[in-house]
């Protein structure tokens, strides 16, 4: 995504609706602090405020899986959108926690909505996957191979973590997003940037598998925070500028920055690298912590639907994760 292919400028793929969907559960740092300590793990809700922005997270039962929170999400963006499943021909679904090794977890959805024969497939780039997904579903449109997209971030990470390690039990949550992608005579999407380093993989990682029926590695996601921290910034800022340049728009005009939902500490050191002010930054991680895929459009359909987002608006929508991976999208909503 990142070769220097002119853009089309005849064709454009425009959000028509969003919608999320979270877990009822809502787990403040108080309570998960009174959970961990009984088991002998001492946190507290001031040092998981200090350190991350987090107050509270919403956590899926056992039983609820990546593709049921999609399906809640995706019918809010379908009705926001004024679109039927049966008019979708696209569903991309980013996840790093899908219901199967096989099938994806978006022909699961595309079953539940009764989309039946739109194409339907999975992104794995972790917290970088939504923006990953609306990239490509862009593309899709924009070569003429659809022309009504879902694309969806879906997580139930509260599986993968390990809540015996108060360093990133802490940090994470469950939930969905969606957005309604249609074709537009006026700009839309105006601008994606996409990239990788799979030379850091040990940074950010659940390095397992299920193979011969037992599991192999470790399928619990580790993390190294401070590099983490650090690699983030840095790449958050380099492509904000990259998706800028590549629209031919300045940073001034953005309206609202959307940077993946991880730590507040992040969004606020991006932000003021960009010259943002706060009051144009969206920040859900307040509420719904880290969940990852499903972070940007989670804060995006907020945004959207409080108000603060309007028709019109510049809105650039950043992701970061494990692989390592990174990218972001400009948008005129
Ligand atoms: C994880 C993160 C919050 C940790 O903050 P930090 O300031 O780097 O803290 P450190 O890891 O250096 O740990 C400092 C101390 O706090 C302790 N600590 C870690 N988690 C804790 C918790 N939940 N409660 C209390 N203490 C905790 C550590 O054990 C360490 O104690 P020590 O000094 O006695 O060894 C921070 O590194 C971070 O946000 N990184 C990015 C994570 C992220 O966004 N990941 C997802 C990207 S997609």
């Amino acid at each position: 995504m990142s070769s220097t292919a002119p853009i089309r400028k005849d064709v454009w793929s425009r959000i028509a609706g969003s919608g999320s969907f979270l877990p009822e559960r809502v787990v403040s740092n108080d309570e998960l602090a009174a959970e961990l300590a009984s088991r002998g793990i001492e946190t507290s809700h001031q040092w998981i405020m200090d350190r991350t922005g987090i107050a509270q997270r919403h956590l899926a039962d056992r039983d609820t899986t990546s593709s049921q929170l999609a399906v809640e999400a995706a019918r809010r963006a379908l009705a926001d959108a004024g679109v039927e499943a049966s008019e979708l021909d696209l569903i991309v679904v980013a996840t790093s926690t899908p219901d199967f090794v096989f099938p994806s977890t978006a022909c699961l959805v595309q079953a539940q909505l009764g989309a039946r024969g739109a194409a339907a497939f999975d992104v794995q780039a972790v917290c970088s996957g939504f923006v990953y997904a609306l990239a490509t579903a862009d593309s899709f449109m924009r070569a003429g191979r659809s022309s009504c997209a879902l694309v969806i971030g879906a997580e139930v990470f509260s599986r993968l973590l390990d809540w015996n390690d108060r360093g990133t039990c802490v940090l994470f949550g469950d939930g969905a997003g969606a957005v309604v992608l249609k074709p537009s005579a006026e700009p839309g999407i105006l601008a994606a940037k996409l990239h990788a380093d799979g030379s850091q993989t040990g940074i950010l990682c659940a390095a397992g598998n299920i193979a011969y029926g037992e599991i192999v590695g470790d399928p619990l996601l580790r993390m190294e925070g401070q590099a983490v921290f650090k690699q983030a910034v840095h790449v958050l800022e380099d492509v904000a500028r990259e998706t800028c340049d590549e629209a031919g728009v300045a940073l001034s005009e953005v309206d609202w920055l959307i940077p993946h939902q991880a730590n507040v500490r992040i969004i606020n050191a991006t932000a003021r690298k960009l010259g943002i002010p706060a009051e144009r930054v969206v920040i859900t991680v307040d509420r719904h912590a880290n969940t990852s895929a499903a972070s940007v459009p989670l804060a995006l359909d907020a945004a959207r639907r409080d108000g603060r987002i309007r028709p019109g608006q510049l809105v650039m929508m950043q992701g970061v994760g494990g692989g390592f991976t990174w990218g972001a999208v400009l948008a005129r909503m």
